[in-house]
């Protein structure tokens, strides 16, 4: 596409984005600026899906890769997480391969939500904290649904009223005065609630962070100045509060174990039949960093940001060449430190893109699927799509593969 066509694209899709948050903070419904944009959110639509290997898997990987746009069913529309993976992607891989399911890198916690509701035994881990509390609230049990929405509702009235808190200055910068002082009403009220339904409220006061915030979105630290009026901070908290509510009473009662780790250190707890997941792509994102103003709302000091794998600033900070041979080493850790807890018939599903540094695309099928070699597994299936990534005006390649132990 000629690039002045580009430009004007993706100029008209960010004014489309910021009708969406305009109208959402005037409390006006997402669905006005959809239907504006006639667009859907979730992953783009996989253009020219290839399909590789064993027949009786190599069709349900490529429809697996080929699920686009929103999914509202059970929790997975609470709380924004980058890069996650589609719940159907992840239900049709889950369906085709039986037992326990873990993911090391279980972001906002997709694959482990799907696990819970195919009645599966579940684990997960990940080295963000804000991870691991998404994750939580999406996998938690209908019984907590009422203590949340019973809790939320006083919250947001004593956050109304006018005392003063003490807010962190790095926040200041972030929000406009009245939002800051809901905000930290907010977060000294959750203490005083019932042990089981604190990490809920905290989950629902992160959902609302960056959404109230001068920041443009979850990805990016773009300021977008808007106006809030005073008292919708608060009521918006148990907006959210409700909503989570409602999409617990339709989830299972079920103790999935959510843990931090290190992937490339930690071994799933427990032998696992299927690790079905998504790493983090070379280059793409800086996970932890990109969720710093939670980590000062909620008082989340040290997150482990050294040992986040292909992340965005190792890439400018080392050069491609030195980071992409560090991503490598890493990739080769996690599968092999994954892999040693996986049952004899066991299946390895990894969804993986290509990254992109300086403007140029990044392979990573080859490199995972040589890893995937070099610890004694071999690949059952794989896809492969075009994916259109409309931020960054490129098309990126997008990878399934299904792998099981040799012989
Ligand atoms: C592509 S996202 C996973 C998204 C997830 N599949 C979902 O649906 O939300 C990659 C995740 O890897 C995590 N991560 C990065 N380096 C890690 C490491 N060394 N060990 C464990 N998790 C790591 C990031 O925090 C991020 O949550």
């Amino acid at each position: 596409m000629p690039s002045k066509k580009r430009t004007r694209r993706k100029k008209k899709n960010e004014e489309l984005n910021n009708l969406a948050e305009t109208l959402k903070s005037y409390g006006l419904r997402d669905k006005d600026a959809k239907k504006q944009s006639g667009k859907h959110r979730g992953p783009p639509k996989a253009r020219s899906v290839r399909e590789h290997g064993d027949p009786r898997f190599a069709p349900i990987i490529a429809a697996a890769l080929s699920k686009q746009g929103s999914v509202k069913r059970a929790t997975h529309s609470f709380h924004t997480y980058p890069a996650g993976m589609h719940p159907d992607c992840a239900r049709m891989i889950i369906d085709a391969c039986p037992g326990s399911v873990h993911d090391p890198f279980c972001g906002g916690g997709t694959v482990l939500v799907e696990a819970v509701l195919a009645g599966r035994q579940v684990s997960g881990s990940d080295l963000s904290p804000i991870a691991l509390l998404v994750s939580n609230a999406r996998t938690a049990g209908p019984e907590l649904a009422t203590p949340l929405r019973s809790a939320a509702r006083k919250i947001a009235a004593q956050a109304q009223l006018r005392i003063d808190v003490d807010v962190h200055e790095d926040l200041n910068n972030w929000y406009e005065p009245h939002v800051a002082q809901e905000l930290g009403r907010i977060r000294d009220e959750i203490p005083k609630y019932a042990q089981e339904v604190q990490p809920l409220l905290r989950a629902v006061f992160s959902s609302i962070i960056v959404k109230s915030s001068y920041r443009k979105s979850d990805t990016t630290n773009h300021r977008e100045p808007h106006h809030r009026p005073v008292g919708t901070t608060a009521v918006l908290f148990h907006k959210k509060a409700r909503e989570l509510g409602r999409m617990l009473e339709n989830m299972p009662s079920s103790q999935p174990h959510i843990f931090e780790g290190n992937a490339c250190t930690q071994i799933p707890p427990e032998p696992v039949d299927l690790i079905l997941t998504s790493p983090p792509y070379p280059g793409v994102y800086d996970y932890l960093p990109l969720q710093q103003l939670r980590y000062l709302w909620l008082g989340i000091e040290n997150a482990k940001v050294a040992q986040e794998i292909g992340s965005r600033r190792s890439f400018r900070a080392q050069g491609r060449q030195e980071a992409l041979k560090e991503w490598q080493e890493r990739t080769d850790e996690w599968i092999k430190t994954q892999t040693s807890n996986l049952t004899p018939q066991g299946k390895f599903a990894i969804i993986v893109g290509d990254g992109l540094v300086g403007g140029k695309l990044v392979d990573t099928l080859f490199p995972t699927v040589e890893s995937l070699k070099r610890c004694g597994m071999k690949v059952v299936a794989r896809a492969s799509a075009d994916r259109p990534d409309h931020a960054r005006g490129a098309i990126r390649i997008e990878h399934l593969v299904l792998a099981e132990r040799e012989g």
